[in-house]
């Protein structure tokens, strides 16, 4: 795994979209594997300002991670608003290149097999990934096992509590989503892990430096072969010594 710690959210975001930019320029059909939550904003924000300098989009396709059980694309709560809020509104991506899961589907097992079509007919080139304080990728929450399909997932309780900041009352916070399995993650050619603030440095640490394990879910990017892990000084406080520096494994 590389390592790169940025003196803020900002600066770590204009450098995943340097990343970015470098995958949509290289690629004919460049596929990004899409996020959502407050970590990749400024990815987002970086990315809109290199489309608004010239970058352009119309080739990309986007398969984003999860979505809320319950939730339409008309709530403003549901992944489909924020992906549009942050980054769809704002660039030249073709609305048919769009790809979330849908929270309302009758038949969700269906919609599970159909969303698991669409990530292997377009293979993944940049995956974008935050992590929930529990160590969870998209949704894929501890547990004694993880699933390589996209599926079904009951939240934790401290999923539902940190996701409440969004919402009027905890009450309000959807217990189930949809979610990518670990298989759709791993296949993509290259994977960023992005966290910023102190409490996710325990979880960082754990995920970067402890065994690969699946009570904590982002370990294992380590069987991964290209994972930056993007940090600010703060995420990274448990992978630094005393003098700053980065401690070795
Ligand atoms: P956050 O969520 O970016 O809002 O901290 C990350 C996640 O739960 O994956």
């Amino acid at each position: 795994m590389k390592i790169r710690i940025f003196n803020s959210p900002h600066d770590a975001g204009i450098y995943v979209a340097a990343l970015a930019e470098q995958i949509i320029e290289s690629r004919r059909k460049p596929v990004l594997g899409l996020a959502t939550g407050s970590t990749p904003i400024p990815f987002y924000e970086a990315l809109v300002h290199l489309h608004q300098c010239g970058l352009d989009l119309s080739r990309v396709t986007t398969i984003n991670l999860d979505e809320y059980i319950g939730l339409d694309s008309s709530h403003p709560q549901s992944y489909s608003w924020f992906m549009w809020k942050h980054l769809f509104s704002h660039v030249n991506i073709p609305k048919e290149n769009i790809y979330l899961p849908n929270g309302v589907a009758t038949d969700l097992e269906a919609e599970c097999r159909r969303y698991d079509e669409i990530i292997h007919s377009h293979p993944i080139h940049l995956q974008i990934l935050g992590i929930g304080v529990n160590g969870h990728i998209g949704f894929n929450e501890p547990d004694d096992t993880l699933l390589s399909g996209t599926h079904i997932v009951e939240l934790r309780p401290e999923t539902v509590m940190s996701n409440a900041r969004f919402f009027n009352d905890i009450g309000e916070v959807p217990k189930r989503a949809i979610t990518m399995g670990v298989q759709a993650i791993l296949q993509a050619d290259k994977i960023v892990l992005m966290a910023f603030g102190r409490e996710k440095a325990k979880i960082i640490a754990k995920s970067v430096y402890g065994e690969v394990r699946t009570d904590v879910p982002a370990s294992i990017l380590n069987l991964h072969k290209d994972v930056t892990v993007v940090l600010d000084r703060d995420s990274a406080g448990e992978l630094l010594d005393e003098s700053g520096r980065l401690r070795t494994k």
